[in-house]
């Protein structure tokens, strides 16, 4: 059976275990706990009144594919006809048309190890093979060209800023990657679902580099709508077709009250703030949790801390359902995410107020004292 590779997605059995501890402290879950703006539950509620029940178009509302445009136009000078964008439930459901539109059965995937868990069962659904390539913060998280030389891939997936690490790969670096896939003709998929929550620079869309690069992005995270379940995917002009017909078989649509909702979602305002809110636990959380792990490098983007917990353990697994035992505290261990070395890593979201996160250090700060 196919499903047979598959793996938990660890974080969400860790979500179900701490949701029996009324008192618990969440660093696991990386979805926004702020809601989203006003304008946009109006939107869903006239939508509601409307009697918006109807499926869309398979490739989605065309207002909404519009408005995605020029918001690439906006924030990165880039242009995009709307045909290329087709909405999708979740941006979950864009990595499986964008899969099944650049591999076949025993294609190989590239994919960092470590990164977002769902890839490589993405890819064991479709019989696709991962092949995963170590990344470390001796370069940020970033792929280097020199780990595709022999790789006989037939797509590459990253993500930037990248779950769990909160890296966002330089454009210098972005540039690199794209000219040897262009060269070498294998297919770029850029998962940039956390654009928007970068703190420190601006973040470039592989499109800037790439005019066929596959970019994946959605509602979950900056513009706070997990529950929507609503992303998009930007395919090249030559491959418009064919992932209209791979979503009307797969999806039919994206659903209907939702795009009718994120029409209002790209209020600059608003988005703003979000990233403010965002920027402030980082900044709380990094200056806190580097006091009690070893954090190589301040995370540039996302809402995630990838913090080394090998002085305390060598399986951080063991060491976070204790913690989530003894003192309630959950965050996601690093095997989660892959491999390469993650036995010795926790991942914390900030994805709760600061004075969250502030009661959930002092119990590790305690806690941690009576370990060893
Ligand atoms: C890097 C990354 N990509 C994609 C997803 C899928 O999110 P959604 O389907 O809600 O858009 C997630 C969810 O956490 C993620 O972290």
């Amino acid at each position: 059976m196919r499903y047979d590779k598959m793996s938990a997605f660890i974080v969400m059995d860790i979500v179900r275990e701490a949701a029996k501890y009324p008192n618990a402290i969440h660093f696991e879950i990386g979805q926004p706990d702020l809601p989203p703006s006003e304008n946009i539950k109006m939107a869903l509620k006239n939508a509601v009144e409307h009697n918006c029940f109807a499926y869309t178009e398979s490739l989605g509302l065309p207002a909404l594919r519009e408005k995605i445009c020029q918001y690439y136009d906006r924030t990165y000078g880039v242009t995009i006809p709307p045909h290329r964008v087709l909405l999708t439930p979740g941006s979950s459901g864009a990595f499986l048309v964008a899969y099944t539109l650049t591999l076949s059965d025993g294609d190989k995937l590239g994919l960092t190890d470590p990164s977002y868990p769902c890839y490589k069962n993405f890819a064991y659904m479709l019989d696709i093979q991962p092949e995963f390539m170590p990344v470390d913060y001796h370069n940020c998280y970033q792929l280097r060209v020199e780990q595709l030389k022999d790789k006989n891939i037939k797509a590459l997936q990253i993500s930037s800023p990248a779950n769990p690490t909160g890296n966002i790969y330089t454009p210098e670096c972005l540039k690199e990657l794209n000219d040897y896939c262009i060269e070498h003709k294998i297919d770029f998929i850029s998962d940039e679902l956390y654009h928007g929550l970068v703190y420190d620079e601006t973040a470039s869309t592989a499109l800037q580099f790439n005019p066929n690069a596959y970019v994946i992005n959605g509602f979950s995270k900056y513009f706070c709508m997990p529950g929507m379940r609503l992303g998009w995917l930007i395919v090249p002009e030559h491959k418009v077709r064919e992932a209209e017909i791979i979503a009307q078989n797969i999806f039919i649509s994206a659903p209907t009250l939702s795009q009718y909702a994120a029409l209002e979602a790209f209020d600059e305002e608003f988005l703003a703030t979000t990233k403010q809110i965002f920027r402030q636990r980082r900044d709380f959380l990094y200056n806190e949790l580097k006091q009690l792990f070893t954090i190589e490098f301040k995370p540039q983007g996302a809402f995630y801390l990838w913090a080394d917990v090998s002085k305390y353990t060598d399986d951080s697994y063991e060491f976070a359902k204790k913690m989530l035992r003894e003192i309630q505290v959950a965050a996601t261990p690093g095997i989660d995410f892959g491999t390469n070395g993650t036995k010795h890593y926790l991942r914390f979201a900030y994805t709760r107020d600061i004075e969250h996160l502030r009661e959930g250090v002092e119990r590790m700060k305690t806690w941690l004292k009576k370990q060893n």
